[in-house]
């Protein structure tokens, strides 16, 4: 489904039982040569979560993408890997249009920004601590640094085998398929030989592995297309080409 907007070709899409992805392209640019795309989660649920909101400038076109499916103002949460624009940018509109959503985070994003930063109290979860949707259910995977962000940390969503996987597999280019099978890793390390975005901590590889053990089926990736498959396999692909 495409949103007819003049400035924008945002579509939205499900790929999951319930879940959407919503996806604005970037044309080519000197920035970023080869185009951009920032994609957000919607789960429709009884607490229907969008995970990450976009830039604050792309509020309209995500609350549009959102419409076409539920009222915006029925969020109840709005879900952020780490903070940074893309992520929460339009944190406060969505607060202001939805009475009631919080943010949902992790502990130390809860502690360190999205407390100061936004208009309502986050509701800031634990590793590992699990929260209902209705149908669905989020868990929350406290992943600091991986690949930045102290307060980094994903959502895995268990009734669909979902990783919203946020800045993992960032893959260039204004031009995906909502859902692909076809291969992300080569795309994401080539976006990384330009544009190193990754922390290299030390304990990347246990939080792979961490990540790897829910057995995600789905990575729904916050830039490029998302992926069906082997999971675990793909994340210890990315493991091994981040030891080299
Ligand atoms: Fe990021
Ligand atoms: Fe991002």
């Amino acid at each position: 489904m495409k949103i007819t907007n003049s400035e924008s070709n945002t579509s939205i899409a499900e790929i999951g039982d319930g879940i959407y992805r919503i996806s604005t392209p970037v044309p080519p640019n000197p920035a970023l040569p080869p185009g951009f795309t920032f994609n957000q989660f919607l789960i429709v649920d009884d607490e229907p979560l969008l995970f990450h909101t976009g830039p604050r400038k792309m509020f309209p076109l995500v609350r549009e993408a959102i419409e076409t499916v539920i009222p915006a103002s029925t969020l109840r949460y709005l879900g952020i890997s780490h903070f940074e624009a893309d992520e929460c940018g339009a944190l406060n509109e969505f607060l202001a249009l939805a009475p009631r959503a919080v943010p949902l985070c992790g502990a130390v994003g809860k502690m360190v920004s999205v407390d100061d930063v936004a208009d309502r109290e986050a509701r800031g979860l634990g590793d590992g601590e699990q929260l209902s949707l209705g149908t669905h259910t989020v868990g929350w995977v406290d992943t600091p640094h991986l690949p930045h962000g102290w307060d980094c940390g994903y959502l895995f969503e268990s009734t669909t085998s979902t990783l919203f996987c946020g800045d993992l597999f960032t893959q260039p280019g204004a031009e995906h398929p909502a859902l692909t099978e076809g291969d992300i890793l080569g795309p994401s390390e080539a976006m990384r030989s330009a544009m190193d975005y990754f922390a290299h901590a030390r304990n990347t590889d246990q939080l792979l592995a961490k990540l790897a053990a829910k057995h995600p089926t789905t990575l729904a990736c916050m830039h490029g297309a998302s992926w069906n498959g082997n999971g675990s396999e793909l994340l210890g692909q990315l493991a091994e080409v981040l030891g080299k």
